[in-house]
């Protein structure tokens, strides 16, 4: 059991379209935390978008960005932080969590993310093929969430079931 006192911030990780924001928003508001969404920090850092960022500047430009937002937002504390679905590939960025938060993963299936996530432009790894991209992206990242000491399976649960399933984890 966690106790909510001695949790510093709370961290959801887990692939695109696992319903990190979702969460991450009913979670803050049952906490009376604060929400801090790492690609709404990139974007509002860089005045651009997700995919203006991609195209301009490209991936490794993103995952710079990503890991100086990510150093930066752990500093703080009493905030529920969704993260990018990559923001977990770089070592660097799983020790900022794992030392400054409860690092929980959200899963789904291959089959739920893809109905989740279909016909949104705001995911430039996951243009083009849907099924095919997000069924390779997954197999590539396969046992990244891993590292989380908490993992939630949101298949079959609302978004409102999972906030209460951690709720009831820290109180
Ligand atoms: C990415 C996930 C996206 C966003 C960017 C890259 C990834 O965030 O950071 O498009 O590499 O998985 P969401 O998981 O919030 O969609």
């Amino acid at each position: 059991m966690y106790s909510k006192e001695s949790i510093r911030n709370i961290v959801l990780v887990g692939f695109m379209g696992t319903g990190k924001s979702t969460v991450g928003k009913k979670l803050a508001r049952s906490l009376s935390w604060s929400f801090m969404d790492t690609d709404a920090q990139i974007e509002s850092r860089e005045q651009q978008s997700i995919p203006e960022i991609f195209r301009e500047h490209g991936e490794a430009y993103f995952r710079k960005v990503e890991s100086e937002v990510i150093e930066q937002v752990m500093n703080d504390s009493k905030q529920v932080v969704s993260m990018g679905g990559g923001a977990v590939l770089l070592e660097r960025n799983r020790e900022h969590m794992l030392q400054n938060g409860l690092v929980i993963a959200l899963v789904a299936s291959a089959e739920a993310i893809i109905e989740r996530v279909q016909g949104n432009p705001d995911r430039p790894l996951l243009q083009g093929d849907l099924a095919e991209r997000v069924h390779t992206m997954m197999e590539q990242r396969r046992g990244v969430y891993d590292f989380a000491p908490l993992i939630i399976d949101t298949e079959q649960c609302s978004s409102e079931e999972i906030a209460a399933q951690i709720m009831k984890l820290i109180e």
